[in-house]
């Protein structure tokens, strides 16, 4: 984690949703610097509920770039082409056709997925900022894989344990791009920069130590070492429970939220919005460590 910039802020608020996950923060301004002792709360209730919304935030991205690094290194997404001009740490999420062409990556979060769990390092945590939000639907939904694990069946458990999957950026590819305008053919050189990983099924998480599942229907192929017909069979009983909907939490956005989750215990899902209703959001993504 980066220095803390300040030794004072105001008084905020954490109220928990009435959800298996989640957390608003009210009253903290993040256009100010965060002293020492507001960071330690924040990152305490990120522990926790896996999921904050911080209200009411008017940032600019340089800010939210800033607020990102006190949580670790910014990671760069494979698509350059929708980075923010001047900011490449932040990945344009947006479902807006300019002079035909795409502004953003409309159709990010189309299927479950932790982000960035192609990377032998994942994601520890991703921040989102609403720039322009639908009149109708856009919500993200949040699935919270410790419960998922807490919850699998003891049948389910022990098939898994110790084992490794196969995870690939390519696994949905040509089936996002056949379903929408957002995603251009890859050159070699970024072919080369998603090869494959492997990370176990169950991974623990590195600061509460709480296990959780970290297999993912976009990005998951396969289990490593298990024949082909049986790791179909195990994902499909994976991806099935872990969405079901005692683990879920469903953000609906507010004008001004910045949602920070965390990618060690969730899988997210963007579950879209009429394509003539507007929605634009800057996505800032932060390095975890290699999965254990
Ligand atoms: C994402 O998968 O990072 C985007 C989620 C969303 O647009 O709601």
């Amino acid at each position: 984690m980066n220095a803390i910039l300040s030794e004072v802020s105001a008084p905020f608020a954490i109220r928990p949703f009435d959800a298996p996950l989640g957390a608003e923060v009210l009253g903290l301004d993040l256009s100010q610097p965060v002293c020492n002792r507001a960071f330690l709360r924040v990152h305490d209730a990120h522990l926790k509920h896996h999921v904050l919304v911080f209200r009411d935030q008017h940032i600019t991205p340089q800010q939210q770039i800033d607020f990102s690094r006190l949580f670790g290194k910014l990671q760069i997404h494979v698509l350059r082409n929708f980075q923010l001009e001047g900011h490449p740490e932040v990945l344009v999420i947006s479902n807006i056709i300019e002079d035909g062409k795409p502004t953003g990556l409309g159709d990010a979060g189309h299927f479950w997925h932790s982000d960035l769990s192609y990377k032998e390092t994942p994601s520890l945590g991703s921040m989102l900022h609403a720039q322009e939000l639908p009149a109708e639907g856009g919500d993200t939904l949040f699935a919270n894989m410790h419960l998922a694990y807490d919850t699998l069946p003891s049948a389910l458990r022990s098939a898994i344990r110790g084992k490794y999957a196969e995870h690939s950026y390519l696994a949905q590819y040509a089936e996002l791009q056949r379903r929408s305008p957002f995603r251009p053919n890859l050159t070699q050189q970024q072919i080369d920069e998603v090869k494959p990983v492997t990370h176990p099924v169950v991974r623990t998480h590195p600061e509460t130590g709480r296990p959780a599942l970290f297999v993912s229907e976009h990005f998951t192929t396969k289990i490593v070492g298990v024949p082909a017909d049986e790791s179909r069979a195990l994902l499909d009983e994976l991806f099935a429970h872990s969405v079901r909907p005692e683990h879920i939490y469903r953000h609906q956005w507010q004008p001004g939220d910045l949602v920070f989750w965390d990618n060690r215990s969730l899988m997210h899902l963007a579950a879209g919005c009429p394509p003539d209703q507007r929605r634009k959001l800057y996505r800032t993504t932060i390095e975890g460590d290699v999965p254990f």
